[in-house]
């Protein structure tokens, strides 16, 4: 992609994501959406809106101010650099094929979860290759810096030692899960191998309450469904001498160092502060740094594909085996 001061964004899906988590524009301590991210990006520029619920549009036309479109061909006509991808995510294949024909975009950004279809997915990616379109999943937690801090420690500790860790999660293994197991695989490395997995409940067509447990290259890991969707979702890490605990989706994060003194055994807790509050603002400053060739941490189409196949192969599991 040719370098650029200020990049035109199109913005298809006007739902939660894409605008309605945070519809005040002056307060932004809190930055959730894609339509608020990129209106504080100084290198961003929303140039449109496309929805096809007409409620939806003129809300967001209210907010933003920018021209709307129930058509996706004719919103393409202002031919965006960058499209965003916020839509169910049964119709995002669909939507990402529409946008390979069209020669001035360069990066397509698509919600998680990526696609529930493993060869369209794959088909997709080679085009994207092949056209030189980047692609990213917008699995936001591995912009948040307090991740990479994670990681750092995880890494340290577990040269010799694997970790145990826990995933307590909410709602789908697809839906809501698949953030925590692609957090899992940029902590620990790739999945090796499943152990144990049993079905819990089918919750809709393509997705379930599971547990199962599986081992990443540094760490052997359980996915627990919580029994109530209204708890909130932690992650518990065991390492030698430390618990990591990584509570609500990443708002709160908490190392537990373990010491002995005179032989009690004494906890000292320490906050790690994280940017959860403006997940989205993260993810697009990673964006940016991407776009000027400096380092960044976004999802790559590629390693969400590989976090589809591993959780597709646990599923196919879980049907072999009850
Ligand atoms: N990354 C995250 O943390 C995060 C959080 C929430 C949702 N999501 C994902 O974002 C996607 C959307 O979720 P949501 O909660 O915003 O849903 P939503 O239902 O609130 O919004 C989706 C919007 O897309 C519109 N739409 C549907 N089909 C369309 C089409 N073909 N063309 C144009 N518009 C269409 C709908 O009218 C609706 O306004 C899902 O894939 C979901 O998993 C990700």
């Amino acid at each position: 992609m040719i370098k650029k001061e200020l990049y035109s964004c199109l913005l298809v899906g006007l739902g939660n994501i894409g605008f309605k988590y945070d519809k005040s524009l002056i307060n932004n301590k809190k930055i959730l959406s894609h339509a608020k991210a990129i209106f504080h990006n100084k290198n961003l520029k929303l140039v449109a809106g496309v929805d096809s619920n007409i409620k939806n549009i003129s809300l967001f036309k209210k907010i933003y101010k920018v021209e709307t479109f129930t058509n996706l061909h004719s919103a393409l006509k202002k031919k965006p650099d960058i499209v965003i991808v916020a839509t169910p995510t049964e119709s995002h294949l669909k939507i990402i094929k529409i946008l390979l024909t069209k020669k001035s975009i360069k990066t397509i950004i698509c919600e998680k979860p990526f696609s529930f279809d493993y060869r369209g997915l794959n088909e997709i990616l080679k085009k994207c290759k092949n056209k030189n379109i980047n692609l990213f999943v917008n699995y936001i937690r591995i912009s948040d810096p307090a991740s990479i801090q994670i990681k750092n420690i995880v890494q340290k500790f577990t040269k010799k030692i694997n970790g145990v860790c826990e995933v307590h999660y909410a709602k789908g293994f697809y839906n809501n899960c698949s953030h925590f197991f692609n957090l899992i695989e940029y902590w620990f490395g790739d999945f090796k191998n499943l152990e144990s997995v049993k079905k819990i409940k089918k919750i809709n067509f393509y997705d379930y309450k599971l547990y199962c447990k599986a081992n990443f290259e540094k760490a052997e890991v359980r996915f627990i469904p919580l029994k109530n969707d209204n708890l909130k979702d932690f992650i518990k890490i065991r390492l030698k001498n430390k618990i990591i605990q990584y509570l609500s989706g990443g708002k709160r994060i908490y190392i537990k160092r373990i010491g002995s003194k005179k032989n009690k055994l004494v906890y000292k807790k320490i906050e790690i502060k994280n940017k959860m509050k403006i997940y989205q603002k993260n993810f697009y400053q990673e964006l940016i740094a991407f776009l000027n060739n400096k380092k960044y941490r976004l999802c790559s189409g590629e390693q969400a594909l590989k976090t589809l196949k591993n959780m597709n192969y646990i599923t196919r599991k879980m049907y072999e085996k009850n």
